[in-house]
């Protein structure tokens, strides 16, 4: 038995060619050192599928680790919370994104889809262009996928039209600092006065929301009550804030990526625009091949061995999601994206089967995946039907970026 793996010529984690491609050296890793020390990040890294699953499973790999990360910004969330208290916690707010609670918000998507292509007309007007029509070209990522699900948490929190923007500049301030792997002071400083300011504005809206509960998410939340446990409002202000954070990026990403791909090889958009069940395919496969989340980050709380190296107790341990989605042991042909694939269960893609690790497994696997479903449907769905000649910008095909979180960095396309 080893404490470390025995590669000594994989690149730094961290450094620029592993930034340059990722997928490259998560081959690498499942190969050579599946369990790998690295000594610049200070941790460990789990690569192939079994291994993910396996430590996502085991109570061991817990997620102190976000103490560091996410408490600042987020308080202490459900992400921190292990055993009873997860459960307890996780239980409140569950009925509202499964099943019957969520059908009743599947409206709400519907109207912001629309809404954010008004608006967009509405911009392109004031800037003396043509509008989000047919032969325009716009940003897909910038102009639509970033908003979407601000827009669509936002409405269902119950908060007016008008405060849209203010979220979106809190949300971005404060994705900012969750991406700031470096810890830049002036990027730190910001996400916490975008938290501080967030607060200050929800505190009224949750007690007057106490007082007078309506029919909106913020309602449900200070009115929920399991085994005589409820939530205060500390507890409501963080649920709020993880999920406009938790929920918007990787939504907005996936829907990019997914476009991507399609765009990528014409017959793949053409064969999505006349079936349907084809497009939520290759959402799936978009999930296993690229997923916006690349990594999930753990502290073991025991000494514990993996594929025979021993990982000490308190080591931090990256758990890469985007690495066992392409473990060539699971997935046939697993570095090639295809939505025709028969080792993937589309019908799987957003529960918690742990066929791709795309919003995690066990325990603190995603509570919004199927919120992000209907999204993602409706959305593109939507995109297709207004836009069916919808191609890349000068044909070309934009650039992928990002290691934590992981997309197009903007997508060009001529509607
Ligand atoms: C495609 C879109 C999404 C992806 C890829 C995604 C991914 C993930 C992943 C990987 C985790 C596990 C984190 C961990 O174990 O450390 C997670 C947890 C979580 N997600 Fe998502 N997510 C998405 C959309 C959403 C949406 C729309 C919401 C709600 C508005 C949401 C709310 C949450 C929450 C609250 C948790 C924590 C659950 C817990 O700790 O019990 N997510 N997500």
């Amino acid at each position: 038995m080893t404490s470390t793996s025995t590669s000594t010529t994989l690149p730094a984690f961290l450094g620029p060619e592993v930034a340059a491609d990722p997928y490259a050296f998560y081959r690498r890793l499942r190969a050579e050192a599946p369990v790998h020390w690295d000594q610049n990040f200070g941790g460990f890294l789990l690569s192939r599928h079994a291994d993910v699953g396996a430590a996502y499973r085991n109570s061991v790999f817990s997620t102190q680790n976000y103490e560091v990360h996410l408490e600042p910004v987020f308080g202490r969330s459900l992400l921190q919370m292990d055993g009873s208290e997860h459960s307890r916690k996780r239980g409140l707010v569950t009925p509202h994104f499964r099943g019957k609670g969520l059908e009743s918000w599947l409206p709400v998507i519907a109207r912001n889809v629309n809404l954010i292509l008004d608006r967009s007309v509405q911009n392109a007007t004031d800037m003396l262009v043509s509008g989000f029509r047919p032969g325009k070209t716009v940003d897909l990522l910038g102009e639509f996928a970033y908003y979407l699900p601000v827009y669509v948490i936002t409405d269902m929190l119950g908060l007016p039209h008008s405060d849209y923007d203010r979220f979106l500049g809190w949300y971005t301030a404060q994705v900012n600092f969750l991406g700031n792997l470096g810890r830049d002071p002036g990027i730190d400083a910001l996400g916490r006065q975008a938290t501080a300011e967030l607060w200050e504005y929800l505190t009224p809206v949750i007690q007057e929301r106490r007082r007078n509960p309506g029919e909106d998410l913020i309602s449900a939340l200070v009115t929920a009550e399991i085994d005589g446990e409820s939530l205060d409002d500390a507890e409501v202000r963080t649920h709020i804030t993880q999920l406009l954070n938790a929920g918007s990026e990787t939504t907005g990403k996936t829907l990019a990526s997914a476009v991507t791909h399609l765009l990528t090889e014409r017959e793949l958009f053409e064969r999505a625009l006349s079936d349907r069940d084809y497009l939520m395919a290759a959402v799936s496969e978009t999930l296993r091949f690229t997923p916006p989340s690349q990594m999930n980050g753990r502290k073991v709380t025991e000494d514990v061995e993996i594929e025979g190296v021993t990982i000490p107790k308190g080591s931090v341990v990256m758990l890469l999601i985007a690495s066992a989605n392409r473990d060539e042991r699971r997935f046939a042909n697993s570095e090639t994206f295809d939505p025709d694939r028969s080792d993937l269960d589309h019908s799987k893609a957003f529960a918690a089967s742990g066929e791709h690790f795309a919003f995690g497994f066990g325990r603190h696997f995603c509570l919004g995946a199927m919120l992000a479903r209907g999204e993602l449907q409706i959305a593109l769905n939507t995109l297709l039907d207004k836009f069916p000649d919808m191609q890349f910008a000068d044909g070309v095909a934009p650039r992928w970026a990002g290691l934590k979180m992981r997309s197009v960095e903007s997508l060009p396309v001529t509607l």
